[in-house]
């Protein structure tokens, strides 16, 4: 795999998930900059990086507008002197409720992380590695994007668009060398789903693994996407649910 070198860009790469997809890649020798607004936790993150004989930054930031995703995405660019070659869209937040309990506030910030930031992020990153015909985009969905699931109206729109998403920049930029996939995980163990205490478990074991995933089980795959590896795999769902999907 010819990724040492190369520079990643992962939102929410400071917690569960996008941390432990952060790792994975320092340790193939790619340069990680991790997103987050946690300036604590973040530096944490690199440092821990560092340690393990990796390179790696923090960009802090809340993503939520376009204009923040625009300067992060700038700010990449400069780090990774001149070029960003992977991006994984993984920052999100998954408030559980009722349609008619969901604030407005709810609403609007459910979209703006987990919609308009990678929107605005790709604007930014797609067209620089399109320029230079090679680049990968991972977007971190999740299994109730796929089914109607009760009290995840809000949370699963949203994923369903990145579903579509990125679909849509497969075609966009995959012809200019750019490929666009998608992870969509089921139930993980991270500090964002801490707080579900047994609901997580609940909702594991309706798939056939009847367990929850630890957070390297999804970053593994989001690994794969984002390398040569996946060459030939342009605009797919990959689902790392235990199965839920399947049944
Ligand atoms: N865990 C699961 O069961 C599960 C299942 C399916 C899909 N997913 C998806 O996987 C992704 C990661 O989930 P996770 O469980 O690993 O989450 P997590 O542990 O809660 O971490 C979320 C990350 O996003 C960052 N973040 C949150 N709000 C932000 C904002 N406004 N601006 C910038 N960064 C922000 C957090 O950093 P700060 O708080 O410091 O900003 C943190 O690094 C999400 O997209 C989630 O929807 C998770």
């Amino acid at each position: 795999m010819s990724i040492k070198g190369s520079t990643a860009l992962i939102t929410g790469g400071t917690s569960g998930i996008g941390r432990a997809a952060a790792n994975k890649l320092a340790q193939l020798g790619v340069h990680v900059l991790v997103v987050g607004r946690n300036v604590e936790r973040g530096e944490k993150t690199v440092a821990e990086i560092r340690a393990a004989g990796g390179k790696a930054d923090f960009i802090p930031s809340d993503l939520r507008d376009a204009s923040s995703a625009r300067a992060v995405a700038r700010r990449a660019v400069e780090l990774g002197n001149g070029q960003v070659d992977i991006l994984i869209n993984n920052a999100g937040i998954f408030p559980f409720g009722p349609t008619h309990e969901m604030t407005e506030e709810a609403f609007d910030s459910v979209y703006s992380l987990n919609v308009k930031a990678p929107y605005f992020l790709v604007a930014e990153l797609a067209p620089l590695m399109a320029k230079r015909g090679k680049g990968a985009i991972v977007n971190v969905s999740t299994m109730v994007a796929d089914y109607g699931a009760s009290g995840m109206s809000l949370y699963g729109s949203s994923k369903a668009a990145i579903n579509l998403l990125t679909k849509a920049w497969a075609a966009e930029y995959g012809p200019s060398g750019v490929r666009v996939n998608a992870v969509s995980p089921g139930p993980t163990r991270t500090e964002g789903t801490d707080a579900m205490g047994k609901a997580l478990d609940q909702l594991a074991a309706q798939a056939p693994a009847g367990r929850p995933a630890m957070a390297d089980e999804i970053a593994e795959a989001i690994v794969f996407l984002a390398t040569d590896r996946s060459s030939f795999i342009h605009g797919a769902k990959l689902a790392v649910d235990g199965g839920r999907t399947a049944i």
